[in-house]
């Protein structure tokens, strides 16, 4: 079977193609990738309209797709496949019929997913994350999104919505988040915060500042660590994984934001022995959370064809 996976971010809609098969040890094995800017600002007909010239570009580099999954930043209705909300992309999106509407056009099924769910998948799967039975994945980038493995599968909670890290309150009565909360890791964390503390433009200008010694690049660095740090300990106490894999923006920092979570979960997670706990850079790159929706998809046809058996 062939997958097309598209993964819709504030910045660009990425896109992979995957075979089922053909991959080490018989794991789907990436085709190809792509991706098109979003054009967040158009609101969601337009971006609709994107994710499906992506998918077509894609299906028509490597051929006509059995299923299509959609990585989105946020929370939809499992049921519908309609969004619920985007804390950071701008529009009209609660409400949005994003899955009926995409089947509709693409004529093919479509399996939404949440964005750093999909980046876990593929992680696990075929990554940094790849063998782990309790794995917990964290993105760092316009959002912190989170996901988590448990026995070696996407734990998703009882209404789908288990996961979401970046969302923790680590400060009570913190600054707000986008998702109408206050203190949550997130507007902690991110990538603005860490640039506006370090008064750089970009996270990516912050690590390479930090690189070459500049200390309030450092600073920056070590004071998002903090409550990053936090968040992580927090899932750790509570679900002692074997591996944590950050991605995101984070592949310019590396070591720089690594060793300072790895002292963080040391520091507060003391119950759970947190030396055994691996706390790595995700390796799939920028692709990770495309090549996750294709995952996705991949499951929902083995779904649906267990199901007709
Ligand atoms: C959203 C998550 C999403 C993350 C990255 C967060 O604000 O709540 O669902 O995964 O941003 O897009």
């Amino acid at each position: 079977m062939q997958v097309l996976g598209l993964d819709l971010g504030g910045t660009n809609i990425k896109w992979a193609v995957l075979d089922s098969g053909g991959g080490v040890d018989g794991a789907p094995r990436p085709l190809g990738y792509g991706s098109l800017p979003t054009g967040a600002e158009d609101g969601p007909e337009a971006v609709a309209e994107r994710l499906l010239e992506a998918g077509r570009r894609a299906i028509g580099i490597h051929g006509d797709a059995d299923g299509i999954g959609v990585g989105v930043p946020g929370l939809f209705d499992r049921a519908t496949g309609a969004i619920e909300l985007f804390p950071n992309l701008q529009g009209a999106w609660p409400g949005f019929p994003l899955r009926a509407r995409l089947e509709g056009q693409f004529g093919r099924p479509v399996a939404i997913i949440n964005d750093a769910r999909a980046f876990t998948l593929a992680e696990g799967t075929l990554g940094a994350g790849r063998g782990c039975r309790t794995l917990v994945c964290i993105t760092l980038g316009t959002g912190v999104g989170g996901g988590v493995l448990i026995d070696g599968r996407l734990h998703l909670g009882a209404n789908g919505r288990a996961g979401e890290i970046g969302h923790q309150v680590v400060v009570e009565d913190g600054p707000p988040c986008g998702c109408g909360n206050r203190g949550c890791v997130e507007p902690l964390a991110w990538a603005e915060t860490l640039a506006r503390l370090a008064g750089r433009g970009t996270a990516a200008e912050v690590y390479a500042g930090a690189a070459d010694g500049d200390e309030r690049c450092c600073a920056a660095i070590s004071e998002v660590a903090r409550y990053l740090g936090l968040g992580l300990a927090n899932v750790t106490t509570v679900l002692v994984p074997d591996r944590i894999v950050v991605g995101g923006g984070i592949s310019a920092a590396g070591e720089l934001l690594l060793e300072p979570l790895r002292a963080a979960v040391r520091a507060r997670a003391p119950l759970v022995e947190p030396d055994r706990i691996d706390i790595v850079a995700a390796s799939l790159g920028s692709e990770a959370g495309a090549i996750g929706a294709a995952l996705a998809a991949l499951a929902a046809l083995e779904e649906t064809s267990a199901a007709a058996r």
